[in-house]
């Protein structure tokens, strides 16, 4: 069965496609323009695998591009959409960019999808698309609130368009509410390499560890959270991988499934960004350099899951905890530091 990954070699597109060549039956191809990621992906993919995955550097909206690919794929069984533009507090600076990127690569993704009869379709979404709830913590069936940043409502437009796709096309399709992941895989090869400063909280912890980074702020303190800083649900890289997995099974094999599917991706666990902070000193045994500053635009108060959907449908059950995912980041980049 022929799995094609867009933006195969991110950070999370790369975990899943490690998980994927686990099975021999399936076959994957991937695309990715390279815009916050590097070719180099591959050969860690490979590294850790054994095989590597066949390759397009394209961006996906080309169409041209896209069209030539899905041309000498003629067979793909399924997508998993992970290519996106992703930084919350830069997509309040350049909405434009965030609209366009994000929900033309979809709509062309799927065009292509209905003109090849694609069956399956996987969607990274996001929880940012609760925006600031009252209730913690969040279920499928808890009532959106306004979104907080035009990357967040990227993703809820981008539910949106998938949902009112099943209308015209066959294809069935989950959408993976993603939580906070972070964490690296366990060889320490590949983790989260992005280009230029990074966004996200660990690579941050992790870089000003290393020094390439002499302070780190922490966003916000006045937030009604047990110390002011945001809380939120991390969750290990590898355990959103397999969840990819098993969504596919469930696409390819439940015939009851609904053609339209979220599932929350969470530990369950809320995490302010200082305990964040605190469960990096004492698995790496280092101070960390940070200051306290004001919040960053875009960021929700507080968010985590209830993930109990994708545990009883899906049989999905994270299995790894705070401190297995701040060792296997830090173990990636000390290995980044040495190379
Ligand atoms: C958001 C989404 C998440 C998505 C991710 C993609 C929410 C609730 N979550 O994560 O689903 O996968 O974008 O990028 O919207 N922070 C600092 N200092 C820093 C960096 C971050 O204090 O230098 C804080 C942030 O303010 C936030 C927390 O750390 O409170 C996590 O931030 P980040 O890693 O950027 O992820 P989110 O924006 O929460």
């Amino acid at each position: 069965m022929k799995i094609l990954i867009t933006g195969i070699t991110g950070y999370i597109g790369s975990h899943t496609a490690i998980e994927i060549l686990k099975s021999p039956k399936l076959e994957l191809i991937g695309i990715d323009n390279l815009s916050n990621s590097n070719v180099a992906s591959l050969d860690r993919i490979e590294q850790i695998s054994g095989r590597k995955p066949k390759f397009y550097e394209i961006d996906l909206c080309d169409k041209e591009a896209l069209a030539n690919v899905f041309e000498k794929e003629k067979d793909i069984a399924g997508i998993i959409h992970f290519a996106a533009l992703k930084a919350v507090g830069e997509s309040v600076e350049q909405p434009l960019r965030y609209y366009h990127n994000n929900l033309e690569s979809l709509v062309n993704l799927l065009t292509f999808c209905k003109e090849y009869k694609v069956n399956n379709f996987i969607f990274s979404s996001s929880c940012s698309l609760y925006g600031n709830v009252s209730q913690l913590p969040v279920n499928e069936d808890t009532p959106l609130s306004e979104t907080e940043s035009p990357y967040a409502h990227t993703k809820l437009v981008g539910e949106k368009i998938l949902r009112a796709f099943t209308e015209e096309a066959d294809t069935k399709i989950c959408a993976l509410r993603y939580f906070n992941p972070v964490g690296a895989h366990e060889s320490g090869l590949n983790g989260e390499l992005p280009i230029g400063k990074p966004n996200n909280l660990v690579p941050v912890i992790t870089q000003t560890a290393s020094g390439m980074i002499s302070k780190m702020t922490v966003f916000g303190t006045d937030y009604p959270t047990r110390d002011g800083s945001c809380v939120r649900d991390y969750i290990h890289v590898t355990d959103i991988a397999e969840a990819h997995v098993k969504a596919l099974n469930y696409l390819v094999e439940d015939d009851n499934s609904d053609q339209f599917e979220v599932f929350n991706l969470g530990s369950g666990k809320g995490v302010t960004v200082i305990e964040a902070i605190e469960a990096f000193e004492k698995v790496s045994g280092l101070k960390l350099n940070y200051e306290l500053g004001p919040p960053r635009p875009g960021d929700v108060a507080a968010i985590y899951s209830d993930s109990s959907k994708a545990e009883s449908v899906l049989e999905w059950v994270p299995k790894r905890d705070l401190e297995n995912m701040m060792s296997t980041a830090w173990k990636w980049q000390q290995m980044l530091n040495e190379s």
